[in-house]
């Protein structure tokens, strides 16, 4: 048993999550935990919300709230959608916390006393009219990289460079969009990445083998560029004061804290339950801890580099990245999911629409690995009445209709596997072998291919042995044939688990099972086929996927801003 310990970046607090967000960390490091749980590791999965930073404040002035009121009241958002969609963190926390800030306090301290923290003065955008600093988003501009005209100051989502505010060409003031602004000298704390650059670079290096190209061609095109001091202090009110002298009208900077929460809510949630929870066990002088990342690509600069440099310059043993995993965008209907503008469907609506395996599947199956995807509902109707609908539900109720009503509500008796069984459960065994070696390198959407054709198989294999007709005159062999298609639904089941737990569930219920304790360790599908023996009683209950009908499309495109 290893231990595995996974990270979802921190959504940040303001706003609500749509499904861009839903499939860019938090869904494939959900389906990761479940399978790497299932595999019989100790894994602790951890999350929670992002809350320092503008983002926050200009949420807040927004709504005109109380700024830690807003962050709780979009934090229980977050965690009510979350908890819809079926996220099984262990602990779903706030980078606010005082756990947080205990130990974005010490990692500050030991960069200080080991001679990695820089006092520089330096200039920043100055809103006249709105009488602040302007760091961050709340300066908008043109990228001077790619062009994009609403590049946000910390950094541009169009092409991911990182930015400084003062770069942004013809900027303006996110709080009031006056361009009266004027660039005045500050004080600020500096991280001194260029001396961790040696350290990191050899660091990087050793992951070359392990990392998806999409995260180590990120850290290495940062590195071949040279790395640049980068300041961590902000003039802010919200945020954790600098614990430095002279700098405490001054917060930290919110991607200093942010990856440090990792940690902090690690803390919280042994704090929580300290008898039997260690969180250095898992972050410092770990032992056998792999320690796996999720992310979109974004903020693949900031936890392939900033985040494992400030660590390091800790010269303290704290668990770094073993993998990261970082995903590329998904859009809506080929353009960008708003709640603004209301375009695109959001987590939260999602659920009340249709129940959350049919948005894990379909987003896990359609997951922006290598590039982008993008989300329509003709796309997601298509795959629900084919896979799901199709192939998975049909099959279900189809064995389970016929068993009962040609021979009896439970596992049949007689006959044995002939050469059909042998050979569907070679090739069964092939295709589970590449599901979970897909699953384990955490290539979902290979995955889930393999998962498909495996749901196929079973189909094949009743639509050639016919055990419809066979029954007529061999009542053996039909017997045989529908015990092994019972069985492959038992295997479906527990295949299936990690990515729709609730349709697993749902089908180990109809068999009088339950998916608690379930495991896909050395999955064997030749012991498998034969786990349900005659005379195990199961219920045919209800379909499990009702299709989704065209005309149900356009209304969920026009509810949805598809149709605009
Ligand atoms: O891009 C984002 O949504 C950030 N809030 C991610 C932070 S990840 C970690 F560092 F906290
Ligand atoms: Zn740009």
């Amino acid at each position: 048993m290893s231990k595995i310990l996974i990270t979802s970046a921190l959504p940040y607090v303001n706003g609500v999550p749509h499904l861009g967000h839903m499939v860019g960390c938090l869904l494939p490091s959900d389906v990761y935990a479940r399978y790497m749980r299932m595999m019989g590791n100790e894994v602790l999965y951890i999350c929670g919300t992002d809350e320092h930073g503008t983002p926050s404040e200009v949420g807040a002035a927004k709504e005109g709230m109380e700024i830690g009121e807003y962050c709780t009241k979009y934090h229980n958002r977050h965690k009510e959608a979350y908890k819809a969609f079926n996220l099984s963190f262990d602990f779903f926390g706030r980078t606010s916390s005082p756990q947080n800030q205990e130990i974005t306090y010490h990692i500050f301290e030991q960069l200080d006393k080991n001679g990695y923290i820089e006092e520089k003065s330096i200039k920043q955008i100055y809103s006249i009219d709105d009488g602040r600093f302007l760091p961050d988003r709340y300066v908008t501009g043109t990228c001077p990289h790619c062009g994009y005209d609403k590049a946000r100051g910390d950094q541009c989502e169009n092409c991911t460079k990182v930015l400084d505010p003062t770069e942004l060409i013809n900027p303006r003031s996110t709080i009031s969009g006056s361009t009266n602004l004027e660039v005045r000298e500050t004080k600020h704390l500096f991280l001194k990445l260029p001396l961790l650059e040696e350290k990191l670079a050899q660091w990087v290096k050793s992951k070359e083998p392990f990392w998806p190209d999409i995260a180590y061609s990120i850290a290495q095109k940062w590195l071949k560029e040279g790395l640049q001091e980068r300041c961590i202090t902000r003039d802010l009110k919200w945020g954790f004061p600098v614990n430095k002298p002279g700098f405490e009208d001054k917060v930290f900077y919110v991607w200093f804290d942010a990856p440090i929460g990792y940690i902090g809510i690690t803390k919280q949630w042994a704090d929580e339950n300290p008898q039997s929870r260690n969180w250095k066990d898992w972050w410092l002088d770990a032992k056998d801890v792999r320690y796996v990342e999720f992310m979109g690509k974004d903020n693949v600069p900031f936890h392939s580099i900033s985040f494992p440099a400030t660590l390091l310059g800790t010269k303290e043993n704290w668990t770094l990245v073993d993998y990261l995993k970082g995903m590329s965008y998904l859009t809506y209907e080929g353009g960008k999911f708003s709640k603004s503008e209301k375009r695109g469907i959001f987590a939260e609506d999602a659920v009340k629409e249709y129940p959350a395996d049919y948005w894990r599947y379909w987003l896990m199956s359609n997951a922006p690995e290598s590039s982008d995807s993008s989300f329509s509902f003709e796309l997601f109707a298509a795959v629900i009445n084919k896979d799901l609908n199709g192939v998975l539900g049909n099959f279900v109720s189809r064995v389970l209709k016929m068993t009962a009503s040609k021979i009896a509500s439970e596992v049949p008796s007689g006959g044995t596997p002939d050469k059909a069984e042998i050979e569907l459960v070679n090739t069964l065994q092939e295709k589970v072998d590449n599901y979970l070696k897909y699953m384990n390198e955490l290539e979902f959407r290979k995955a889930l291919n393999e998962l498909r054709a495996i749901w196929v198989d079973g189909n094949n294999y009743i639509s050639t042995t016919e055990p419809w007709s066979v029954i007529k005159t061999d009542v053996n062999r039909a017997s045989c044939i529908l015990r092994t298609c019972i069985n492959l639904i038992r295997i479906y089941a527990l295949l299936s688990a990690p990515i729709m737990p609730e349709t697993s569930e749902k089908i180990m219920q109809k068999l009088g099972l339950t998916l608690s304790g379930a495991s896909l360790k050395d999955f064997n599908v030749h012991k498998e086929i034969e786990a349900l023996k005659p005379g195990h009683a199961f219920e045919v209950g209800e379909m499990l996927f009702e299709r989704i009908t065209p005309e149900k499309v356009e209304e969920l495109k026009t509810k949805y801003g598809s149709n605009k």
